[in-house]
């Protein structure tokens, strides 16, 4: 992901039918009025993915949300990074708090699964983000380091990616953290993420994720470290994601 570029990509979660592809006329189109500075992706369910790269054109990137380290075999209800990349998704989330918590998945897991993103060429989102007891407990920027420091494959290094700082308590309730402290965790992924890979990824993006909306968008997107957004609720409709891409 290119210098300075920033990446604000739309996490749909289970939310879209192949009703809600009119979301994504109504986006390509104004982003075709306006073209916007910044890289536009959208991940939705794996059932519209092929759908929605259709519709969206040169503008907006498709991703997945999830996929499976292992390439195919008897893993019933999976789908694989390869599946995700035929159906013309060029990018994928992984490891994100929903995922962590709800299916138990590990650093090592989300790594995993980087690497096999990475062989089929797709480029990964690795989410990282601490609970309300450890940022309670001071220790946000400990285990966010860590997070990084194990969910990032080797591999990643000169490749494709970005890390998104979702804290679990901001995400879907509306609250966020302040400037000051989004800022200081940003620059410990930064510093993590340069331990792990090295200086070659000081560029790469790091998305804030978590209650991004059109009013809070530009002001965090201006903080020091911040390379984009990851947004949830407000990808759903093209008038609120539009209002947080023309605040990067
Ligand atoms: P939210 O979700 O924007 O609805 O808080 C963010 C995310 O889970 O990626």
């Amino acid at each position: 992901m290119k210098q300075s570029v920033k990446l604000i990509a739309g996490n749909w979660k289970m939310n879209g039918l192949g009703a809600s592809l009119g979301e994504v006329e109504t986006l390509c189109a104004a982003l075709a009025d306006d073209r916007p500075a910044c890289r536009v992706a959208l991940c939705p369910p794996a059932t519209l993915i092929e759908r929605m790269v259709r519709r969206a054109g040169q503008g907006v990137e498709i991703g997945g949300q999830d996929c499976r380290a292992e390439t195919h075999g008897a893993f019933t209800g999976d789908i694989s990074a390869q599946m995700l990349k035929d159906a013309g998704a060029t990018l994928v989330i992984l490891g994100h708090s929903e995922r962590r918590q709800g299916y138990g998945e590990t650093d090592g897991l989300v790594s995993a699964k980087a690497g096999a993103a990475l062989a089929a060429g797709l480029a990964p989102i690795v989410c990282v983000g601490e609970t309300l007891q450890q940022r309670e407990a001071g220790r946000a920027v400990e285990v966010v380091r860590s997070q990084v420091m194990a969910s990032l494959p080797l591999a990643l290094a000169g490749r494709d990616f970005a890390v998104a700082y979702e804290p679990v308590w901001a995400i879907g309730t509306g609250l966020t953290p302040t400037l000051t402290q989004i800022e200081e965790v940003h620059r410990a992924v930064r510093a993590a993420m340069i331990e792990r890979l090295g200086l070659g990824i000081a560029a790469t993006p790091i998305l804030y994720g978590g209650s991004v909306k059109p009013d809070n968008a530009a002001e965090i997107l201006a903080v020091p470290e911040v390379g984009g957004a990851l947004v949830g609720g407000a990808s759903l409709k093209a008038g609120d994601f539009l209002g947080i891409i023309r605040g990067a």
